[in-house]
């Protein structure tokens, strides 16, 4: 069996000053110590708060990532932020087409494309997000859409450049609402990425490949989602805010 390592994301969105975050940093840094290394953290604060985090997670395994970033390398691109910005900032993940930038932001898989090459070529471990709506579920079409945004964004990439990929399948109407996929149904969704990505490229990828699942996910549900074989770890947003929420779910195993 493929040794995938468990990776409990949170992502903090649009939450937290810089000295809030570094706060919450510190604090986490520190119920997390004991965690052991069959466990990867990363946290993913607002760009004006990394510099700060980054300073708090020194002599920490934990790992710092960015919410997005620009394909381009530099230029004129006001609000945009470089893949090298990033890397000098201390991150090494950035997520990448988050389904709160799809609907409000106007990402597209052509663009969410555009980022994850440049993420790549960076050095970046993107962390791609994928997730269908509420209405696309009860429509029959959850896995053509996630089909769609799976293969779309990630045309033309070849096996070499997916060597630190992260999936993320973050079902839409899970997302902020309370209602978590069950763990069957995220198992379910899984399994058939992981045979996407097998037929896409090949199976010793898929089996490397970790997917994470986001939407909802708290300590109530983190260990039944996290006992699912194709569920590698978890992609959270609100409960990740609150340091000793986030270290119960770092935590999934006690
Ligand atoms: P919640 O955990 O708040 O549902 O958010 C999930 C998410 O969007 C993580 O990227």
């Amino acid at each position: 069996m493929p040794s995938r390592k468990p990776l409990i994301a949170g992502n903090w969105k649009m939450h937290k000053t810089g000295t809030e975050a570094a706060l919450a940093a510190r604090q986490l840094t520190a119920l997390t110590a004991d965690a052991g290394d069959d466990v990867e953290v990363m946290i993913a604060p607002t760009f004006t708060a990394l510099s700060q985090v980054k300073a708090e997670l020194a002599g920490s395994t934990i790992e710092l990532g960015a919410q997005n970033l620009h394909w381009e390398e530099k230029g004129a691109f006001t609000g945009e932020i470089a893949a090298d910005m990033l890397i000098d900032a201390g991150c090494t993940y950035v997520i990448i087409g988050h389904s709160e930038r799809r609907q409000f932001f106007g990402e597209t898989d052509q663009t969410v494309n555009k980022r994850t090459r440049a993420a790549v070529n960076a050095g970046l471990r993107p962390v791609l997000c994928i997730g269908e709506s509420e209405v696309e579920r009860d429509a029959g079409q959850t896995f053509s859409v996630l089909d769609k945004q799976l293969q779309n964004g990630l045309e033309s990439f070849v096996l070499q450049d997916l060597q630190r990929l992260v999936i993320a399948y973050e079902p839409v109407w899970a997302i902020g609402t309370g209602k978590t996929a069950t763990s069957e149904q995220a198992q379910q969704v899984h399994a058939h990425l992981r045979k996407q990505l097998a037929s896409l490229w090949d199976d010793e990828f898929a089996q490397q490949l970790r997917i994470l699942y986001g939407g909802s996910v708290k300590p109530s549900n983190v260990a039944e989602l996290m006992a699912m074989p194709d569920v590698d770890g978890a992609l959270v947003g609100g409960a990740s805010l609150d340091p000793e929420t986030f270290s119960q779910l770092v935590h999934y195993k006690k």
